[in-house]
Parts: structure tokens; sequence; C-alpha cells
């Protein structure tokens, strides 16, 4: 698919469709209203016959439309005027792109990124639509033996600006919205794999088309590499897979020598079964999704060395199977980690802490700014906040407000919880230094306790994308979150945002 900024006016599109807004009840949006008025009323008069309401996300392909240049409109519902904000938008754009995916349009011009969106700039609504249009085109249907192939006609979008003056900061933001996009995509797709095909292995391999594509720097640890540094949480968690662990390292480097780098650490669980504290067998097939966490940041590597951002950026991804067998821990366990603390393994299916744990002690030889992991922690947070926003826990309150604000930009939201000492009681064992559980009580949050740990003097932010990283149900699949919200956290700091 082709995109492209355009400042002409809808009449004179010559394009397969032009696509314009209604509002509820019956409201043409100004491009609309243009159409309208050289067409003779021809949209007014489909209104008023109600054919089209404007609810928000209905759309109506009208061809033949007299006095146009284009071969059809296309109206899309916006909902009420006064209601229409961030959420609204993101919708409209979505299903009129979905919508123009079905007919037998080549190209259209999109007249739906200069509506006005309450506190929204331009850059912003152009970044959002081609997000939302790209996301609204993702497939996935890598594993079908057939795959889906209508021929789609669609091979060109192209998002209109109001005037001559924004097409640069417009083309700008397409660009920025479209690597975020693909990115995203990656990480949907690492995501909605297989456990059998998105083995360690597997995502490792990823991260090295990644950095042969963009020069980066790679270093793939293997089992007997971590035995000699010492990650025994992250190896307590791998004893029971027959498939290698692999921990990555991957270093983009385009900022000045001197800049200290982000680190930002992925969760890759690619199946967690919970080991010997085995999982219930409902729905224990979305635990190869456990691996989001690491998705999301190979995805956000790539947003990030497509626009060529001048930062520098750390990921590791500690990755394995959490499987039970008779070399797997036991609860009771109790093993060092890479920091010297040891750690009581009262459950086995808190792993994806003890992976982490190991790579937060690891981000210390890269001296960082700050570091922040992602991770499919807890089924705590699914509870506590749902599909909405991911939880986000941190020992800065600076890093914390950068990364609610990143969210909040990118339509990507994360909510804070809080890290008080008091907490940190429930992580107490008679055995070792700490247990890797904290019992009923704030489950997201002594995960997050247990981490900060392992954070070491710098700062530092936990991001638990459990409840948001995938879908369930019918539309069963990966988001690709938190891509969106890791990648505009890091062109805020790039200072191109
Ligand atoms: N990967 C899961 C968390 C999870 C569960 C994410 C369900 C999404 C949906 C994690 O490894 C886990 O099993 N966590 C346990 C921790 C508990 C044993 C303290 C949980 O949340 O039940
Ligand atoms: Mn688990
Ligand atoms: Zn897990």
């Amino acid at each position: 698919m082709e995109f492209s900024i355009s400042s002409g006016s809808p009449e004179k599109q010559r394009s397969a469709c032009v696509v314009v807004g209604v509002f509820e009840p019956r409201k043409l949006s100004v491009a609309g209203e243009i159409i309208d008025h050289v067409s003779g009323r021809y949209l007014s008069e489909l209104i008023r016959r109600g054919d089209m309401e404007g609810r928000l996300g209905s759309t109506l392909l009208v061809p033949r439309v007299p006095g146009i240049l284009a071969d059809r409109v296309l109206l899309v519902g916006l909902g009420k005027e006064r209601d229409f904000r961030e959420n609204e938008y993101q919708k409209a754009v979505a299903s009129a792109v979905r919508t123009l995916n079905e007919t037998g349009a080549f190209d259209a011009s999109i007249f739906l990124t200069d509506l006005p969106v309450k506190r929204r700039e331009l850059r912003w609504r152009i970044r959002i639509a081609a997000m939302a249009a790209r996301a609204a085109l993702y497939r996935f249907d890598l594993m079908k033996s057939k795959h889906d192939d209508v021929r789609r006609p669609l091979r060109k979008l192209t998002f209109s600006v109001s005037r001559r003056g924004e097409l640069a900061d417009g083309e700008l933001a397409l660009k920025q919205g479209l690597a975020i996009a693909e990115g995203t995509n990656l990480a949907k797709t690492l995501g909605n794999l297989p456990a059998n095909v998105c083995t360690p292995g597997y995502l490792a391999q990823q991260a090295a088309e990644l950095a042969t594509a963009h020069q980066l720097k790679l270093e793939v640890l293997e089992r007997v590499d971590m035995e000699k540094l010492g990650m025994g949480a992250f190896l307590s968690v791998a004893r029971g897979a027959l498939e290698p662990p692999k921990f990555i390292v991957l270093e983009y480097r385009r900022g000045n020598q001197s800049d200290k780098p982000v680190v930002l650490i992925g969760k890759g669980i690619t199946f967690d079964t919970g080991g010997i504290s085995l999982k219930p067998a409902a729905d224990m097939d979305e635990m190869k999704f456990d691996m989001s966490g690491a998705a999301s940041v190979l995805g956000t590597v790539k947003a990030v060395a497509e626009l060529e951002l001048p930062i520098n950026l750390v990921v590791l991804i500690p990755t394995t199977e959490n499987m039970p067998g008779s070399m797997a821990t036991r609860p009771g366990d109790v093993v060092t980690t890479l920091s010297g603390q040891t750690v009581e393994i009262l459950n086995t299916d808190a792993e994806g802490r003890l992976i982490l744990c190991d790579a937060l002690t690891y981000a210390e030889r890269f001296d960082p700014d700050c570091v922040v992991d992602v991770a499919t922690l807890t089924g705590a947070c699914v509870i506590a906040l749902g599909d909405v926003a991911c939880g986000l826990m941190a020992n800065d309150e600076g890093l914390a407000k950068e990364l609610i604000s990143a969210g909040s930009m990118a339509h990507d939201r994360a909510w804070q919880l809080p890290l008080w000492d008091d907490y940190h009681e429930q992580l107490k064992s008679n055995f070792a230094d700490m247990a890797n559980v904290g019992g009923r009580g704030a489950g997201t949050i002594t995960a997050a306790c247990f981490l900060s740990k392992f954070a070491g003097k710098h700062r530092w932010a936990h991001l638990d994308i459990a409840g948001v990283a995938w879908r369930g149900g019918k539309e069963k699949g990966s988001t690709g979150r938190p891509v969106p919200l890791l990648t505009h956290f890091l062109l805020d700091r790039a200072g191109v945002l």
C-alpha cells in the first residue's frame, strides 16, 4: 500500500474514491459540504432520504456523484460532533479503510485527517490515521494452507490537509505513523505465530534479520553463556524446556556516543504452561502470546531504525518456554539470580519476573539513562485494567510521566499503580532473600516490587501488558501494543514528536 499527503480540494481529486465524513444527525463535514455544493446537493439528498445517518463507523458508498472528478464518494459516519474525539477519529478512519478495501477502488483520497479533533494538531491526526489505516489492513494468514487470495485492488491512500503550508508537517507525521504501524505489525505477527514456530530460536532469528537490515549490533547468549554469567533465575525457568533458551542483546546507536542508552527489556516466554505449577487447560493456547513483551520491543526497534532516530537504544530479550518436566524447577526451589540475591520459587507460574530480574541486572552494564521492561506479567492486571490500559509502575516519577504522556499521544494508554514500600512485605521468604510470589492481594504491584529489587540505581519503569497485548474470543489475536506507546516515548526523546 502506498500512502501520500495532499492539500487539493475534494471535488478536484482524480481518484477512484473520495472519503468524507457525516456527523450525526445528518450533517456533512466541510469537505462533504464542498462536494455537496458542486454536485447540486446530491449528497444532502441521500442524507435527507435517510441513507446515511452519521452513526460512528457506518459507511455508504455513492457511485457517480455529479460535478466531481472522482469515480465515487464514500460517506463515513462520525457520530455526534461534540463527542468526536480520539477514539471516534480512529474508528472512523479504520472503518473507511476497511470499506475501501472491499470496494473496487484502486486509490482513495481521505478527507478525514482535516477534521477537527479536540486538542489534537495535524501531526497527531496524520500519524494516528496512518497507524489506524495500516492496522485495519492487517491480516494474519501465514499458517493457513490457502490464503485469502481475493485480489484487493486498493493500492494507494491519500490523506488530506487543509493548507499547502501543512504538507511538510503531514509528510513527517505520515512517515512516523507508517513506521510505527510497521513495527506494530511485526509485533502482531510474532505474537500470532504459534509457539511451535515462534520459539526462542525464532525470536533470535528475527532479531538477526533486524540487525542485518538496519546495521544493529546483535549478540545472542546461549544456555552455557548464561550459566557462566550466573543467570540462575532465568535458567531456572528454562530447565523444563528442551527448546534452547536465548538471551538476545540488540543495540541501536545513532545518538551521541556520550548519550546513555534507553534499555528496553521484553518478556519472551514463547509458551507459558505454568511449569510444575501447571495452568488449567482452558484458554491455555493464549499463553503463546506470553512473548508479546519481546515482540513489542522488537517492533519498537524496527520503527526507530526505520525512522533513523538520533538516539541510543538497547533491547534485551530473555526468551524461553516455561514447561513442566523431570528437569523442571520445583515449587520451593531456591535459585541465585545474576544480582546475587536468592529467590524461593513458590510458584513456577510466576516465571516472567524470574527471567526479567536477570535481564534487569544485565542492563546495568550499559550504564542506561533509563530501563523500561515490558511484560505480560500478571493475570491480576487483566482484572484491574482490562484491555484498555496497561499497568505502569516505576521508581521514578519523571519517567512514569513521560510514558503516560507517550501513551496518551499514541492512544495506547498506560495507568500508574503505586509501588509503595508497604507492598514489599508480601515478598518475604523464610528460606531465601525473597519469594517469587506475594499472595492474593495486589498481584500486579507485588510482581513489580519483585522487579524493583533488581532495578539497581537507575531510573526504571515496568509496563504490565497482560490485558492489552492480545484480544481473546472471536477476534482473537495480538494487538501489537505497546509498540505505539514505546515508539512515541522515543520519538519524544528524539525531539521529533
Ligand atoms: N503470563 C502469565 C500472566 C497472564 C495470565 C497474562 C493470564 C495474561 C493472562 C504469568 O506468567 C503468570 O502466570 N502469572 C501468574 C502469577 C501468579 C502465579 C503470582 C498469574 O497472574 O496468575
Ligand atoms: Mn506464568
Ligand atoms: Zn507468563
